[in-house]
């Protein structure tokens, strides 16, 4: 194709990670004329620096826990060490297979995929390489990166998520910044490696979007797990000397560490990439879009992380279906953003649909809640793990959050998120049979005490 030639599509969509992709898929799949341009690897951070390998270090860490604590079970092994090497090329292995799946489901599809840094020249065409897209519609996927803090560059031994995902050696002391998702997330992974792990969260609480509930016993968890945790803690500042960093905190203490993982947020990639010479507006560098992802110029979409909301593929995905299908006629039904689970894979794992005891409280006034524990659960049990399942629903009405946490609650999401999002009564799903012995029981067993006839529960 000559420079500047034009191609006209019906949609052309900047960024291949989950939310571009995913409207790329459906699209094709609707018969529309596609265009999908990345600049680096489909599939996005999600796939490449995000999702997919940090959950695979998350099982690794379970698999040396699994080692180190077998006595427990009554089976003796020897934990030697964690070989990077080998860790690494685990994580590696599973991320080049999926990206050559997705590789193939994209050139499969009639999708017309351009790879290289695409920009806005108009409100209907994005420009790569000199070669010109035009669309009827433009879809943004453009993501996130991660935040730093003014004055905290990242180098050497000061690193965000992206370059800790591939650290050859297990770093003997690390002071993580943020104890958001992916500081709760890091600072288990590093823990269960064997570092000497220290959270510094400048709220009084980890994971704060969390129901509190959740948060201390994550808190009490990790004590347990000696990860030390300074909670509403002002960072100060960071240096570097040598294999040093050190880490100030308002009010005089300094923190060593071989390694300081910053985690304080990802922002929007937004920035020259002409969004707003083609009118486009923006907040603070995120792209608003109204609830049918339409951005305030004609035409043009936004989806994914740059849209201000939770930063999760599975959002990502969900919006990039719905713009294929509002694009092609379909009329889809917004998208409910407390509808959409959430899970952190830390251990425990926390997983959580739908608003929080107090976000309920406030928009219902009179509520009512229930905590199942856990330790009646059996397959909680054999697992030897402890959490709990702690319901909110509106007086005499719905589900209106699920709150989970212990050991692979990640998995009991999908039942949650039905639960919220057809509204459930307490005894809608305490009408159903959850199997014996299964920690998904325990979801049973919550709304059987709500509903007023509690199993193996004293209340
Ligand atoms: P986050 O917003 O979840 O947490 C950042 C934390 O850093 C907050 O608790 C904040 O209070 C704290 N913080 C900010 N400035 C600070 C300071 N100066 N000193 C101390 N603490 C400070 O962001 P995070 O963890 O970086 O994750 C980014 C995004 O990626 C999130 O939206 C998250 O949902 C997503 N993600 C999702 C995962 C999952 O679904 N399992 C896994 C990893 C990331």
């Amino acid at each position: 194709m000559a420079a500047g030639a034009e191609t006209a599509f019906d949609l052309v969509i900047l960024g291949g990670g989950s939310g571009g992709y995913a409207c790329a898929l459906r699209a094709a799949q609707l018969g529309l004329a596609v265009a999908l341009v990345e600049k680096s690897k489909l599939g996005g951070t999600c796939l490449h620096q995000g999702c997919i390998p940090t959950k695979a270090l998350l099982h690794a860490a379970e698999v040396a826990d699994a080692a180190r604590d077998s006595e427990r079970f009554g089976v003796r092994t020897t934990f030697e060490s964690v070989d990077m090497g080998g860790v690494n090329a685990y994580k590696d292995g599973v991320v080049a297979r999926l990206y050559k799946g997705l590789q193939g489901l994209v050139s499969s599809r009639n999708i017309d995929y351009v790879e290289g840094e695409g920009r806005l020249v108009a409100a209907d065409t994005v420009e790569v390489d000199g070669r010109r897209l035009t669309g009827r519609h433009l879809v943004l996927a453009t993501g996130s990166v991660a935040r730093s803090l003014p004055g905290l560059e990242i180098t050497g031994r000061i690193m965000t998520s992206e370059q800790a995902l591939s650290l050859d050696t297990v770093p003997p002391r690390v002071v993580v910044l943020g104890g958001g998702v992916i500081g709760v997330e890091f600072a288990s992974v590093f823990r269960s490696f064997g570092s000497e792990v220290t959270i510094v969260e400048a709220l009084p609480r980890l994971v704060a979007a969390e129901d509190e509930a959740v948060s201390k016993q994550l808190e009490r968890t990790f004590r347990k797990r000696k990860i030390a945790l300074r909670t509403g803690a002002a960072f100060a500042g960071a240096s570097q000397d040598g294999d040093v960093v050190t880490v100030q905190l308002e009010g005089g203490d300094t923190l060593e560490a071989d390694l300081l993982l910053v985690a304080v947020g990802r922002g929007p990639v937004t920035d020259g990439l002409g969004y707003a010479e083609a009118g486009i507006r923006l907040d603070r560098g995120f792209v608003p879009t109204d609830e049918r992802l339409r951005t305030n110029v004609e035409g043009v979409y936004a989806v994914g992380d740059i849209v201000p909301g939770l930063q999760l593929a599975h959002r990502g995905f969900a919006q990039g279906i719905f713009v294929a299908e509002d694009i092609a006629g379909l009329d889809p039904a917004p998208i409910d953003e407390t509808g959409i689970p959430r899970v952190t894979y830390c251990d425990p794992e926390i997983a959580s649909v739908g608003l929080t005891e107090s976000q309920a409280r406030e928009k219902f006034g009179e509520i009512e809640t229930y905590e199942y524990n856990l330790g009646g659960n059996g397959k909680s049990q054999i697992l030897q793990t402890q959490g709990f399942v702690k319901l909110v629903r509106e007086k005499h009405g719905p589900v209106v959050g699920v709150h989970m946490i212990g050991a692979r609650m990640g998995e009991q999401v999908g039942e949650a998120q039905l639960i919220y999002n057809w509204e459930a009564l307490p005894t809608d799903v305490a009408s159903l049979v959850h199997a014996h012995p299964t920690q998904n029981e325990a979801l049973g067993e919550a709304h059987l005490a709500l509903a007023g006839k509690p199993l193996h529960a004293h209340a």
